[in-house]
């Protein structure tokens, strides 16, 4: 898994059988070329074919180098499949597309391991938003027949899975996660992230900018949905004059729109929630998590840890979880929650 924060590729080695068994996990960053290059691959520019391809080898070169990492203490073990997301760098399912650049006969030929890839198509040329995905693998998971859960990743977009205790699940992309958070940071302090909202806490929240960015239409259109970079980017927030700001104050309304973001969420569709999950690097930042709880102080908040299963491997694990739905011939999708016609059987397979 290596998803929009940029931040790196997650690993994780799994024994799925009648439960879910974390054997290993490795988070290999992602070197500043690679980002760079995929960072502007985010936006139309020059050259797109040859940069992507380019990127995609340099990017399977580093989920091998992973995997590599993952297996080396385990000698003896021979995967089934690598399930392989690879790397967002358009989400458009409303142009029927969705593009997560990766070359997946290049790893199956550099890991001799089959490579189950391109997950969110089939999705999306049934009709759905090719995302998000993980809400199956939450529900086989995490649902519990007595207690109402939500599941609420923070990844460089937020998206959360509502698992009543019965009735339809429901999921979507709540809408940013970290990715304004690092964008701006990065652009101000040249720093990748806000380490545990310690900048944003110095700074004050601004009213007035906070209303102007939660009217962005995303946040009040209902699902199905889900959104990107494509959307949420530093060019949108220019839009909205940050520089006429103090910037610490911009982190501190920029921590408090993801928080809205995700509680409104929660508080529109996902009524007597009773447990809340967090996970993913986002869980990290304890500025933005002690707002969640204080926007929705009288649902218990904990972190999938508690589950079973550690905040950052959660994504990984469910794309494990994916490749082997495939493998068996079962669907992937959530028609309710992606918005697609039908289950289908998701993602491409290259063979060992
Ligand atoms: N100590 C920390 N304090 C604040 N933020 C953190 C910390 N550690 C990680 N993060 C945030 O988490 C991000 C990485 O999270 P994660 O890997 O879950 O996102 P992702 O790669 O976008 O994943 P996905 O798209 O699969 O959800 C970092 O870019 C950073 O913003
Ligand atoms: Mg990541």
């Amino acid at each position: 898994m290596s998803g929009t924060s940029l931040d790196g590729v997650d690993a994780v080695l799994v024994d799925l059988g009648e439960n879910i068994e974390l054997l290993n996990s490795v988070h290999h960053p992602l070197k500043a070329n690679l980002r760079n290059a995929l960072l502007l691959l985010n936006t139309p520019g020059n050259n797109e074919l040859d940069r992507s391809a380019q990127a995609a080898i340099q990017l399977s070169q580093s989920y091998a180098e992973a995997v590599y990492q993952l297996l080396k203490p385990f000698p003896s073990i021979a995967p089934a499949a690598i399930g392989c997301h690879g790397q967002t760098v358009r989400h458009r399912p409303e142009f029927g597309y969705t593009i997560q650049l990766s070359n997946p006969a290049l790893l199956a030929e550099l890991t001799s391991i089959s490579v189950v890839a391109d997950f969110r198509s089939r999705d999306i040329a049934a009709g759905g938003q090719g995302a998000p995905l993980v809400p199956a693998f939450h529900a086989a998971l995490f649902r519990h027949p007595s207690i109402h859960r939500v599941i609420v990743n923070i990844g460089g977009i937020s998206n959360l899975t509502d698992l009543p205790t019965s009735g339809n699940i429901k999921g979507f992309d709540c809408g940013p996660g970290n990715v304004l958070l690092d964008s701006w940071i990065g652009a101000i302090e040249g720093k990748l992230y806000d380490d545990d909202g310690q900048w944003g806490q110095k700074g004050k929240l601004i009213p007035e900018l906070l209303e102007r960015l939660l009217a962005e239409p995303y946040f009040s259109a209902p699902p199905p949905k889900s959104t990107g970079r494509d959307l949420f980017n530093l060019a949108w927030l220019h839009t909205f004059r940050p520089h006429d700001h103090r910037p610490e104050d911009v982190q501190a309304t920029l921590v408090e729109l993801t928080a809205r973001g995700i509680a409104d969420a929660i508080a529109t569709y996902c009524r007597g929630a009773q447990e809340i999950y967090l996970c993913g690097g986002g869980a990290r930042n304890g500025a933005l998590a002690n707002r969640l709880k204080a926007l929705l102080p009288n649902t218990a908040w904990r972190l999938t840890d508690d589950l079973g299963l550690p905040t950052d491997c959660v994504e990984a694990c469910a794309f494990a979880w994916l490749a082997q739905q495939t493998l068996v011939k079962k669907a992937g999708n959530l028609p309710d929650v992606t918005g697609a016609k039908g289950s289908r059987i998701l993602g491409a397979i290259y063979p060992a």
